[in-house]
């Protein structure tokens, strides 16, 4: 069928207005129409589109979706070279590139003495290097760079990338155009996928790097298309006709009114001092900028400047990547220990050929559990990339696969506890393996009282973890309340520690009796009571009497106290152990204020037990649970006499039988949801 000419103008304002809207959101970060606007233009236009499938054009908003897969990758032979990058690893050598091309400038009389350069600063994205070539506005060939000469075409797949324009925008763009530029993935697109790659219990990439590099490596584009890239443009390979801006910026600001996205970090800079504050700037935001940068790169800013300083054998004269410290390296694993923490944790620790990386040197780093060993398909032995980010502690994120030492020995986890030798067990829906040793555990105990005498605990000052481990090794401490009973002789004997060290620490211990509830509370070390939940309960119960009797369901009704919080804390009150413990500290003169707490009217569904049954619609059974608890009423498993009400969701079956023989009231959930509402709980 034949489209009227009404059709075909409505039809190339639709793609029109789509090609706007994806560069306001994509390229600017500034859309002007919501998510579903965009969907309802993009579904008109599809719906046009299978009418009159001969108007479909290669410019289409619809024709990113990807393409039938390919057998291979076709060949491109890049016109003009894709060239790399020479690096300075430190402020000296920064400066020494910027000495050296000034003096260049300066004899070929391009410069004056004492002129300073201005650079075009912008950061290295961590990614794909690639070229697009753009014929008449229309997107033609995408390529990676290959050897530097000769690179794959990649067109299907760079078409499914949205900040990368299918057509050029406005005009004045020279009729031939090769871009250049880097596709990587945002650090949230690259979380997303892995998330979803778990879920689905397949292999998670290492970095965004190579997740960018396997997603653009694939022959069907549909996959591609599938993954969140982006493409920012940093130059021009080659153009052909028209003309360009006479600076760097210059150029890559009329990329982006093209329709192109530039790094919103460029800038330019005069003279080197203003690059290494830039540099400083940038490095101080890295770990919070949505994408990996792997240093900065400076170019001099004049087209002619550049031309006058050429290019050596695989770089241009006239730009130096100026690098941040490496955040992987690779290294060796020579063994893995397993640490015991102060709830009972097992955590495996590597312990590595020390290797400097992100700025320090590691020879340790976590492995978090059992599952992460597996999942890295970890052994003896192997080579290893590590990487340190930031302030994050250091982390084993791969193996190097090939390099694996012959007959490489197995990581095998231990069933008992390296430290007591007490049995390890691994709760189902806990990915933690815990030592069952409790107290007895050495491990934990040390981890207690090191809990214990913290800053925000206790505040022992000059009880570090050295001195902790001493005093329990050599038995003159094994529970927090023997710290009390330490003299002046038995100090003064240890590694380390003198006449005066042992006055301020018994003066330390002295002071640290006079205490607060909150702070009490925190140092007991209550298995996921963190300073917050300590002040919460302190305030809500006034004293520590009153916390150690409550019920889970009193519990529940302080802020920030679930279910599990509430069971850690009436399990820790009934053992004996820990009773002991806190009346040996009051005994030995441990001491804090009650608090006030203003009389509070009793909680509104005080003294009520209700029994959940039957499938609810808004919210599961067990956060109807909290909610009900929250309020004050207890919630129970059957219905007995003591039941007063019966809350009875779809597909009710014996309970609610039993409720009304026992004449027990019977709401449903939108009753239930009224009464939540008039007390509040929601
Ligand atoms: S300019 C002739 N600018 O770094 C100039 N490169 O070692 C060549 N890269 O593979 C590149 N961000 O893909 C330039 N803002 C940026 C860059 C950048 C990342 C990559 C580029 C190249 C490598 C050079």
């Amino acid at each position: 069928m034949s489209a009227s000419p009404q059709t075909i103008k409505h039809l190339q304002s639709l793609k029109q207005q789509l090609n706007h809207h994806n560069y306001r959101y994509y390229v600017l970060d500034d859309p002007q129409v919501p998510d579903s606007e965009y969907d309802r233009l993009l579904r008109e236009l599809q719906a046009l589109e299978q009418q009159y499938p001969q108007l479909i054009t290669p410019d289409s908003p619809t024709q990113r979706v990807g393409a039938a897969p390919l057998e291979a990758f076709a060949q491109v032979q890049h016109e003009v070279p894709m060239l790399s990058l020479e690096n300075a690893f430190d402020e000296a050598e920064l400066r020494d590139f910027n000495r050296r091309i000034s003096e260049r400038l300066i004899a070929a009389d391009a410069l004056k003495e004492d002129q300073p350069i201005e650079y075009g600063c912008e950061p290295k994205l961590d990614g794909i290097a690639v070229s697009l070539l753009y014929r008449d506005g229309l997107l033609q060939r995408g390529a990676t760079r290959g050897d530097g000469t000769t690179g794959e075409d990649i067109t299907q797949n760079v078409r499914t990338i949205h900040s990368i324009p299918l057509r050029l925008l406005g005009s004045g763009y020279p009729p031939v155009l090769e871009v250049r530029g880097e596709i990587y993935l945002p650090k949230a697109g690259f979380e997303a996928m892995n998330r979803a790659a778990r879920e689905r219990e397949e292999k998670v990439f290492v970095n965004p790097r190579n997740a960018a590099a396997g997603s653009l490596r694939q022959l069907d584009s549909r996959l591609t298309a599938a993954r969140p890239l982006e493409m920012c443009a940093y130059g021009v390979g080659w153009f052909d006709g028209g003309g360009l801006p006479d600076t760097h910026t210059g150029v890559l600001r009329a990329l982006q009114q093209w329709g192109l996205l530039i790094n919103a970090e460029m800038t330019t800079a005069v003279g080197v001092d203003a690059c290494i504050e830039f540099y400083r700037q940038l490095a101080a935001r890295r770990e919070a900028l949505p994408y990996d940068i792997d240093g900065i790169v400076f170019k001099v800013n004049s087209l002619s400047l550049q031309q006058q300083l050429g290019y050596v054998a695989r770089a241009p004269r006239w730009a130096v990547a100026y690098k941040f410290p490496a955040q992987e390296e690779s290294t060796t694993l020579l063994d893995v220990e397993f640490q015991v923490g102060r709830t009972g944790a097992v955590t495996p620790v590597a312990r590595l050929e020390p290797v400097f990386v992100g700025g320090a040197t590691v020879a340790n780093a976590t492995l978090h559990n059992r599952d992460e060993i597996e999942r890295l398909g970890l052994r003896l032995g192997d080579t290893v990339i590590v990487r340190r980010a930031g302030d994050v502690i250091p982390k084993v994120v791969a193996v190097v696969p090939g390099k694996r030492p012959k007959n490489a020995a197995a990581i095998v986890f231990p069933e008992r506890c390296p430290v007591c030798g007490s049995p390890v067990e691994t709760l189902e829906d806990e990915a933690v393996a815990r030592c069952t040793g409790g107290l007895i555990c050495e491990a934990q105990r040390k981890e207690a009282i090191k809990h214990f005498a913290s800053r925000k605990a206790m505040d022992i000052e000059g009880l570090g973890d050295k001195l902790v481990e001493q005093l329990v090794d050599q038995k003159l401490v094994s529970s927090v309340a023997d710290l009390y009973r330490l003299t002046h002789a038995q100090l003064a004997g240890l590694e380390r520690m003198g006449a005066k060290s042992a006055d301020n620490l018994l003066a330390a211990l002295e002071t640290s009796k006079a205490t607060s509830l909150p702070h009490f509370l925190f140092a007991l070390g209550i298995r996921e009571v963190g300073e917050a939940t300590a002040r919460n309960l302190a305030n809500y119960f006034g004293s520590l009497e009153k916390i150690a009797a409550a019920s889970e369901e009193q519990l529940l009704e302080v802020d920030d106290v679930g279910p599990v919080v509430a069971h850690f804390i009436t399990e820790f009150f009934c053992q004996p152990y820990n009773t002991e413990a806190v009346a040996a500290l009051r005994g030995a003169g441990v001491s804090w204020p009650d608090i006030e707490v203003a009389e509070r009217p009793p909680a509104p569904l005080a003294g009520l037990t209700f029994v959940l049954t039957g499938t609810l619609a808004i919210m599961s059974r067990s956060e109807a649970k909290a909610l009900l608890q929250q309020l004050g009423a207890k919630v129970a498993g059957t219905v007995s006499a003591k039941t007063h009400h019966l809350v009875a969701g779809e597909k009710a079956g014996s309970k609610l039988t039993k409720a009304q023989e026992l004449g027990v009231d019977i709401m449903d959930e939108a009753a239930m949801i009224d009464l939540l509402k008039q007390h509040g709980a929601l």
